[in-house]
């Protein structure tokens, strides 16, 4: 009689399993609200996408993306951008929650502020997904969707080298560092990522940071800022390149490389080998007539597409498809969809924008 009581009660903790999706969901999920999990929810809902600011291009791609991709997929989209203010991020959320959004698309402006409104959502059972960016320190993230940021780093790093080598001829090189806005979480990964490659040869005499000014927090560009680092780059010229040259610098993104580029040319230096990230238009055409060593790509369309089909996915009460790797963000660990970022210099753009009809226009 025991006996079967107890295989009685193991059977219908199993139902209960199945119900609520335990034990076989997505990884590294403590207990969502069940209604969350398995249901699904109408195919015209209303999705809501919170951007941090338009001022990159890739910002701006996605805007006009999500709009266009949500809508052409059947649901309501609210897409709004924040204008890189933390109070105004907050407030948009809020309102997405309010109006009955079963799934928030977040790329905070500060990664670690948005704690509150999102353990809101989480307990009104919304999902929310964490777009090119990480959202640290709340249990209100459910995913992910990124390239790799310290692998950018590497990439951005290596580029460096690589341009020194075939541009500058032997070393010692001269360089400087820039990292990105100090509260998105990719800036001090994509500078962890670079310094991987760079710290050994800075070690080991093969690069000179003339100005000694290495840590993340000395390097960092409020805001991203593209004006803040050309008087920062002004400054470093003035300050230790009177009589010198400078012969490389490690920039985050291409806003800021064009920033250091133009700071260097004003001070009548010889182009330095420069990195960046996102293959923004205008810098598509300097690494095509030389003016900017390399680029990342990290495609937005692909990036896009990935977080509307984790959207599909819980439409269709599938839940989070399983990640790529997790990350923790103080609070829990958060599933990560990570895409490869590649790295573009004028010898492989052709082959890099071959799918990219308004890139590939541009090399010319
Ligand atoms: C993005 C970059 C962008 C930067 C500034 C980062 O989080 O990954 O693509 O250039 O923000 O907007």
């Amino acid at each position: 009689m025991k006996k079967r009581v107890s295989l009685f009660l193991v059977a219908l903790l199993m139902v209960a399993m199945a119900l609520t999706g335990c034990g076989g969901g997505a990884q590294n999920e403590p207990a969502d609200p069940p209604a969350a999990e398995g249901d699904g929810f109408a195919a015209d809902a209303v999705i809501g996408v919170a951007l941090p600011w338009l001022g990159t291009q890739n910002w701006a791609e996605a805007d006009q993306m999500f709009k266009d991709q949500l809508e052409a997929a059947g649901f309501k989209a609210i897409v709004q951008h924040a204008d890189n203010k933390v109070p105004q991020q907050q407030q948009q959320i809020e309102s997405m929650i309010q109006n009955g959004a079963k799934v928030i698309v977040v790329g905070p402006v500060d990664g670690s502020q948005l704690g509150a409104v999102l353990e809101e959502a989480e307990a009104a059972g919304i999902k929310i997904i964490g777009y090119d960016r990480l959202i640290e320190n709340t249990t209100g993230v459910d995913g992910v969707v990124q390239f790799g940021s310290v692998k950018t780093g590497e990439l951005q790093g290596q580029a460096l080298l690589d341009g020194l080598a075939a541009v500058k001829g032997e070393g010692p090189y001269n360089i400087e560092l820039f990292g990105g806005g100090p509260a998105d979480p990719n800036a001090p990964n994509f500078f962890k990522g670079a310094m991987k490659v760079l710290q050994p040869k800075i070690d080991d005499g093969t690069l000179v940071v003339v100005s000694g000014q290495t840590d993340f927090t000395q390097c960092a560009t409020m805001d991203w800022d593209n004006s803040k680092a050309q008087a920062r780059m002004d400054s470093l010229l003035s300050g230790f390149y009177a009589d010198k040259e400078i012969h490389g610098v490690l920039s985050p993104n291409d806003g800021i490389a064009r920033a250091i580029i133009t700071a260097s040319e004003q001070a009548g230096q010889q182009l330095p080998v420069v990195s960046g990230l996102d293959a923004e238009n205008e810098s598509v055409e300097w690494i095509w007539s030389g003016r900017q060593y390399s680029t990342v790509a990290k495609p937005t369309d692909v990036l896009v597409n990935k977080t509307i089909e984790i959207i599909k996915s819980l439409q269709a009460g599938n839940g989070m498809p399983a990640p790529d790797t997790t990350v923790n963000n103080g609070k829990k660990d958060v599933g990560v969809y990570e895409l490869p970022p590649l790295v573009v210099t004028k010898e492989n753009a052709k082959e890099a924008f071959a799918n990219d009809p308004g890139r590939l226009e541009l090399l010319k």
